[in-house]
């Protein structure tokens, strides 16, 4: 071999090495950039609604936050700018927590209301107040609508429809 080949092949093989370790050292970079994926798991909660029992309070964790998803039987009226259609039946997707301090209500199923332990305070089966001291209804989280999925913290069309009525 020459000098002149052996100066070539050894300033390939660095610059390979330089390449593998460049793309090496940005797939590292990249991964201290991205969020935990306990983080990004926190963002969005998922809910399949079809398998889902009529007047039995679902509820499911979204951002620490307990979301109440209630499937309405044939006898519940739904009320516009506070229930959903998905598929055939009308759901209350609500943040469980009394607007008036913050405890969680319990689903009545005979009433098909909501009690508040802490103060009394009631709320109906699409979560407006309707006795004691809660100032409003139930907040409505995000959400958006995938087929009879639903994505919890992403703002929809069937989100922003709702509260636009509400
Ligand atoms: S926290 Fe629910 S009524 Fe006070």
């Amino acid at each position: 071999m020459t000098d002149e080949s052996r100066r070539g092949f050894i300033g390939k093989a660095f610059g390979a090495f330089a390449a593998v370790g460049g793309i090496a050292s940005l797939i590292a970079m990249k991964k201290t950039w991205d969020p935990l994926p306990s983080v990004m798991s926190a963002g969005f909660t998922t809910v399949d609604v079809s398998g889902l029992e009529e007047n039995k309070l679902e509820i499911v964790v979204w951002r620490g936050k307990p979301i109440f998803i209630l499937k309405y039987s044939a006898d519940m009226t739904p009320t516009e700018g506070r229930n959903i259609k998905i598929g055939d039946h009308y759901y209350s997707v609500m943040i469980g927590l009394c607007t008036h301090l913050g405890c969680i209500p319990a689903y009545r199923t005979v009433k098909k209301d909501f009690k508040c332990a802490c103060h009394g305070g009631e709320f109906s089966a699409d979560g407006k107040e309707t006795f004691g001291p809660p100032p409003r209804p139930l907040d409505i989280p995000p959400f958006n609508l995938d087929g009879e999925t639903l994505v919890l913290g992403e703002e929809g069309e069937a989100y922003r429809a709702l509260v636009a009525k509400a």
